[in-house]
């Protein structure tokens, strides 16, 4: 039988935080949690797969555009300062989408800052601050990549009769992509003066 100490300890040791679990997971990264959502486990991986190099590229061109925003100059610096906030928050919905999405297929999505770095194929851009049309071209460059990878996805997935994802890929990832691009590309035109 426990003495009245022990018993006490065993209350207090209950009451405790637990707090040297750090390291434990329900699920392992690129493992498949099936759900009964009436695709197979390999054309949930396969579509997993693209979508976490998409959200790397996402996120990495979300915070893009908000480097930018702080760091914009020259007399466009309002323009695009309220441009590349808008263009931000859009990027932001995606990678809510596409994360959502790779959460509902079984998958983990990528989510840390770490793990951006690791996968994305965007060049590294410089910390220092950059003139309005390295700012331009970058992102251009950037949404390129994404459009070149997001049209492959959605080839892949409809093949695959994943319609979620293609639908997602087209609707929202190219769409949007395609508009951003349209109104960052109409700030290097080279308009000649009335
Ligand atoms: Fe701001």
């Amino acid at each position: 039988m426990k003495s009245p100490t022990a018993k006490r300890q065993d209350f207090l040791d209950r009451a405790r935080p637990i707090l040297d679990k750090d390291e434990l997971e329900i699920q392992p990264f690129g493992t498949i949690a099936k759900l009964s959502i009436a695709l197979a486990e390999d054309v949930c991986r396969a579509s997993v797969e693209n979508l976490n190099q998409l959200v790397a590229d996402t996120m990495t061109l979300r915070d893009m555009y908000k480097k930018h925003h702080w760091q914009v100059a020259g007399p466009t610096f309002y323009q695009l300062h309220l441009l590349y906030d808008k263009h931000f928050n859009e990027q932001s919905e995606l990678v809510d989408a596409i994360a959502e999405r790779i959460q509902s297929l079984g998958g983990i999505s990528i989510a840390m800052a770490h793990d951006v770095a690791e996968t994305t194929i965007i060049p590294r851009l410089p910390r220092g601050r950059q003139p309005t049309s390295a700012q331009l071209s970058r992102l251009l460059h950037a949404h390129e990549l994404v459009l070149l990878e997001a049209r492959t996805m959605a080839k892949q997935a409809s093949t695959a009769g994943d319609d979620g994802t293609n639908d997602l890929l087209v609707s929202n990832v190219i769409r949007t992509n395609e508009q951003q691009v349209w109104f960052v590309s109409e700030h290097l035109v080279n308009v000649p003066p009335l």
